[in-house]
């Protein structure tokens, strides 16, 4: 008999029994082993392993530099600090765009190498047939709408998607063909609350909403936004929780100083 207590791992299952029980779900980013662990043991849903690595970690301007071998070293590292909680990775820009059998081997590697649990890419009928294909091998796919930075220099700017009625019509369309291709959830980005709530009663999968109001199943934020890490980083639909900023400068302030006036080490700090 093993001595480790038994952990109830969130499934995909999971998340659909919250949708139906009106339980809302928490999604964080995560990008290495030690806040994977300390956002997991805190209690959340979800763990996305987003391309937001670029911005956040690489510092990048875009989420389209980061490449398929840096989304598996990300995800790796996440997922060894696990034990709970569902690990989504995000397919990176050019892993999958225009070729279904290239999506495959990309999310294949992604299951095979990293340990993570399933998959995100980002797009509606253009990529219904990668997500098919993907599926079908029993990987679970995340879809995700609205603003998809990946296609930032179609858009122009980071703005609300889908205000007009053509492409909100799109957006619902697109969802609906997610959801029949098999999707197990679909982020909505920086979207109209009332298109993202018509979206989420019309399907009978999750919706996760960044920017797109209260109705959605969940939510999700990018970690390093709600620690307040970047604090020039303030859109509207974000809250930020801590100001780790000005926690983690005023720290390193504090041990600059002890060093030049030679307060730190002090007698018990050495041996
Ligand atoms: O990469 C990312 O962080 C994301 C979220 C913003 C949903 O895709």
């Amino acid at each position: 008999m093993s001595i480790h207590k038994e952990v109830k791992k969130i499934t995909t299952h999971t998340l659909q029994k919250m949708k139906e029980a009106g339980e809302k779900i928490s999604m964080l980013t995560a990008y290495d082993y030690s806040f994977a662990k300390l956002i997991d043991a805190a209690g959340i849903d979800i763990i996305l392993v987003g391309d937001s690595a670029s911005n956040v970690m690489a510092g990048h301007e875009t989420t389209l530099p980061i490449t398929l071998d840096q989304m598996i070293y990300h995800a790796q590292s996440v997922v060894r600090g696990v034990q709970k909680c569902l690990v989504v990775v995000d397919l990176p820009f050019g892993s999958y765009q225009g070729n279904s059998k290239e999506a495959l081997n990309s999310a294949i590697r992604i299951m095979k190498e990293t340990g993570g649990h399933s998959i995100k890419l980002e797009g509606g009928e253009e990529i219904v047939e990668s997500v098919k294909r993907i599926i079908s091998t029993g990987i679970p796919v995340m879809g995700h709408l609205g603003l998809t930075p990946q296609s930032i220099y179609k858009f122009g700017t980071y703005s609300v998607r889908a205000k007009e009625t053509e492409e909100a019509e799109k957006l619902k369309k697109d969802a609906l063909l997610l959801q029949e291709a098999g999707c197990f959830a679909i982020v909505l980005e920086k979207i109209p609350a009332a298109l993202a709530a018509e979206v989420t009663q019309s399907l009978h999968i999750p919706t996760i909403g960044i920017g797109a109001g209260g109705a959605c199943d969940g939510q999700v934020l990018v970690m390093h936004d709600m620690l307040g890490i970047n604090s020039e980083f303030k859109p509207r639909f974000l809250r930020q929780y801590v100001n780790l900023n000005n926690l983690v400068t005023t720290a390193v302030q504090q041990y600059i100083s002890d060093v030049k006036d030679g307060q730190f080490p002090n007698q018990n700090e050495q041996y």
